[in-house]
């Protein structure tokens, strides 16, 4: 059946005018955008999306990063949607990214191993509470669409 993920156009993708441009090859792979939401995050937000790398060295940068500018998250939709939106980004680091998988969305708008330009939840698991935390209002569909 269908499966959800949570799909993020960071902040260099969105000051980048890169959004438009990604949703086109968003829907062209397949995906529904099933609901978006452009959004400010602050300190405290970011850092919480972001705890499981709390204790990493380059977290402080990422909190200032993630909280540089507006982001567009979405909740995107078709089978296999947390493998193949992963797959449809590419690698964490832009510059790798660039070498190995060309066609990858990092590749296109990713700058390094920071500013790559989208985020995709890693697992089922980590789908459902991005989701979660970006659309508390969506937790029922979410439920829903998994069966
Ligand atoms: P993302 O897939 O959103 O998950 C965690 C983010 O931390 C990652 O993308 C990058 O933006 C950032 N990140 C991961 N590894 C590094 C690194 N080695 N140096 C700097 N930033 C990193």
């Amino acid at each position: 059946g269908k499966e959800r993920t949570l799909g993020m156009i960071k902040p260099d993708g969105v000051s980048g005018n890169y959004a438009e441009e990604i949703k086109r090859i968003i829907v062209e792979a397949g995906f529904s955008i099933v609901k978006e939401r452009l959004t400010q995050l602050d300190k405290e937000t970011a850092s919480e999306f972001y705890e499981e790398h709390s204790l990493r060295s380059f977290f402080p940068d990422l909190v200032s990063y993630m909280t540089s500018g507006p982001v567009l998250v979405m909740v995107l939709e078709k089978r296999d949607a947390v493998t193949d939106w992963r797959g449809l980004i590419g690698p964490t680091d832009a510059q790798k990214a660039k070498i190995s998988h060309p066609h990858s969305i990092r590749a296109f708008c990713g700058k390094d191993s920071q500013r790559n330009c989208v985020h995709g939840s890693d697992s089922r698991s980590s789908a459902e509470r991005e989701i979660k935390f970006f659309f508390k209002d969506v937790v029922s569909d979410d439920i829903a669409s998994q069966h």
